[in-house]
């Protein structure tokens, strides 16, 4: 039985993990989380109360996190602002929490000795055309586009670093866009799914062209422990579930699963400096440390989602309303 420390767990990917981990190991998590609007508690209701402990704060107050590094055998690092359309509005804040955060993560690591592994995303490699027969890999330049992913690469920097000049024991992984459970109503396929709820015709940014590469939350939380148990430290891996679907097609699969016309849609401003396509060729993972995904059928991965989004309402209603008039204020 080891003790985890996951940073951010009342966020989306944070909260599917820490079910993860609780379901499938014997694990003890306690979860650092600062509860910014991205945060809910209730994300993490009904775990068992000698096996899972929860402290609100920053991963920037310095002092906490010392005493919670003592504590524990091994930390995950989910924190972050994680919101593109965010970052173009206020960058600020991701400075603080993705670059000083991890930063003040990554001395407590270093103090303490401690077993660290950084979440990351598929972003900092910027984006690729959509014909373009490469997909990204641990070898490929950074080249992020906005004030999110440029910090999510800081971040990554500073954690290679930290291993090379100070013997961190520390991994990364850039994960591709995930979906599932527990997503903020503000990020692309809980707002359509929710909208649809409403009554309100999903948005799509621009042409709807770009693509993303899905992956559910669960199969990243397998990937994580995998890399946890087996993997190298000092190394990076790509985390992908092959799954590049453009905007448009995800939009229409979410009307016709909600029993809509699949064009009841309307197209608004599009995202400045958006990225066009993320892809991932995670052979690395998969060979090396012999992790495969679940969830191989996109559209039962959405229809589950979309179950889990209306039965939980009161989970997600709180948000909604703001979340519309912030995007309602940028015309989108
Ligand atoms: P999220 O916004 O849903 O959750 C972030 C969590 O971090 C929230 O609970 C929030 O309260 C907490 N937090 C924010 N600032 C904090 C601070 N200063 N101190 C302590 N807690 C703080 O984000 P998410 O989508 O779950 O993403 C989690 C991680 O995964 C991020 O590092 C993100 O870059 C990475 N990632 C996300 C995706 C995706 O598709 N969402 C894909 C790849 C990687
Ligand atoms: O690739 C991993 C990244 O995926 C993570 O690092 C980020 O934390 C996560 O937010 C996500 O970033 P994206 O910007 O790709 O996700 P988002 O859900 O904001 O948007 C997905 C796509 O959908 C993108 O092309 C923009 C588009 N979009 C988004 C919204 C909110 C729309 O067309 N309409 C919308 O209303």
């Amino acid at each position: 039985m080891a003790r985890l420390l996951v940073t951010g767990g009342a966020g989306f990917i944070g909260s599917n993990f820490v079910h993860h981990v609780i379901a499938h190991t014997d694990h003890h998590v306690t979860v650092l989380d600062k509860l910014t609007y991205a945060g809910n508690r209730a994300s993490l209701d009904g775990l068992p109360e000698d096996r899972f402990a929860f402290v609100q704060g920053d991963i920037a107050d310095a002092t906490l996190v010392d005493g919670l590094f003592a504590d524990a055998d091994a930390v995950v690092h989910y924190a972050a602002e994680s919101h593109n359309d965010n970052s173009l509005d206020n960058p600020r804040p991701f400075l603080d929490t993705n670059i000083i955060g991890t930063y003040t993560l990554l001395e407590a690591a270093r103090k303490h000795g401690r077993r660290f592994h950084h979440i990351s995303t598929d972003e900092v490699y910027g984006d690729l055309e959509l014909d373009d027969p490469q997909r990204f890999t641990e070898s490929t330049p950074y080249n992020p586009s906005s004030p999110y992913s440029s910090t999510k690469a800081g971040s990554d920097l500073l954690v290679r670093a930290w291993v090379r000049s100070f013997g961190v024991q520390a991994t990364i992984s850039n994960c591709s866009n995930n979906y599932g459970p527990y997503q903020h109503v503000e990020k692309f396929i809980p707002r359509q799914i929710t909208n649809v709820i409403r009554g309100i015709r999903p948005k799509l940014y621009g042409a709807g062209e770009n693509v993303r590469d899905w992956i559910h939350a669960d199969d990243h939380s397998s990937a994580v422990l995998t890399i946890l148990d087996k993997g190298e430290i000092g190394e990076t891996y790509l985390i992908g579930a092959d799954g590049e679907k453009n905007n448009k097609d995800v939009v229409e699969l979410i009307l016709q699963a909600m029993g809509q016309p699949k064009d009841a849609y309307d197209h608004v401003t599009d995202r400045a400096g958006h990225d066009l396509r993320y892809a991932i060729d995670s052979t690395k993972l998969r060979a090396e440390l012999g992790w495969q995904p679940t969830y191989q059928d996109f559209e039962a991965g959405l229809a589950a989602t979309i179950d889990w989004y209306r039965e939980n309402e009161s989970w997600w209603a709180p948000a909604k309303d703001a979340t519309e008039a912030f995007y309602a204020s940028k015309g989108q």
